[in-house]
């Protein structure tokens, strides 16, 4: 749980606890794909403002939840700080990625080559919402395969979408078919190479 504090009429502090959220967030074309027809997201490279944005929106996360192909994507962070010549950004990325949880959902993976990850073999949604019920920080869900189980079952409580100013006109949809939610705008922020964030919080 994550613990805070407000006063009352008494002027004393009382303690409240609130579950963690589920977040998904996904950098995407302005037609709604983290990735075109061929695989690339080259389109979707942060430059350094939209970079240091993503740090400071990973860094109180607790655990990352990803389903195997992000997993093997990311897993190259584990090691980045190792190699010569790396922006200060890549290397707060890096050191912020090491020091989450990570669970990694994979039928196929046989084991794993980064620190505090372990496999599942199924996702569970009621392992989730214990997850969120007992986790002290906020966690994630990415990529798009994994989190559209998560939206499906109503686990996510917000969705951050980085909207890249380009249409790619196919490939990986960063959101689900056959999904309905009615979402709350939380924020809005553009940023000076055209991608603008958007935050949204689901069911209300
Ligand atoms: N726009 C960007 O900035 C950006 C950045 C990174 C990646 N991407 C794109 O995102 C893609 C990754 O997302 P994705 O949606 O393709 O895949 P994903 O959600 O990361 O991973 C899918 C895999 O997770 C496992 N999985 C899913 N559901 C499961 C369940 N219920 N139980 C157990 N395992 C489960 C399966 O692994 P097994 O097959 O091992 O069973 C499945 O093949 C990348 O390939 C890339 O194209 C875009």
């Amino acid at each position: 749980m994550l613990w805070g504090q407000f006063r009352d009429a008494s002027s004393e502090w009382k303690g409240t606890c609130t579950m963690a959220k589920l977040i998904y967030m996904a950098i995407t074309s302005l037609d709604g794909y983290v990735a075109d027809t061929d695989g690339n997201f080259d389109w979707a490279m942060p430059d350094d403002e939209v970079f240091t944005f993503v740090n400071d929106f990973e860094r109180p996360i607790g655990t990352y939840l990803y389903g195997r192909r992000l997993y093997e994507l990311m897993i190259g962070w584990e090691t980045a700080h190792t190699i010569p010549d790396q922006s200060p950004l890549m290397l707060d990325f890096a050191k912020i990625w090491q020091s989450a949880d990570k669970i990694v959902y994979s039928r196929t993976l046989e084991s794993v080559s980064s620190a505090r990850t372990r496999i599942e073999r199924e996702f569970d949604p009621e392992v989730v919402r214990q997850m969120k019920a007992t986790a002290g920080r906020d966690i994630t869900v990415g990529g798009p395969d994994l989190a559209a189980q998560a939206l499906k079952v109503g686990l996510v409580d917000e969705c951050h979408l980085l909207v890249s100013p380009i249409v790619v006109g196919g490939g990986k949809p960063s959101l689900p078919d056959n999904v309905r939610l009615q979402l709350e705008l939380l924020g809005e922020r553009r940023f000076g190479n055209g991608v603008v964030h958007l935050s949204y919080r689901t069911g209300t």
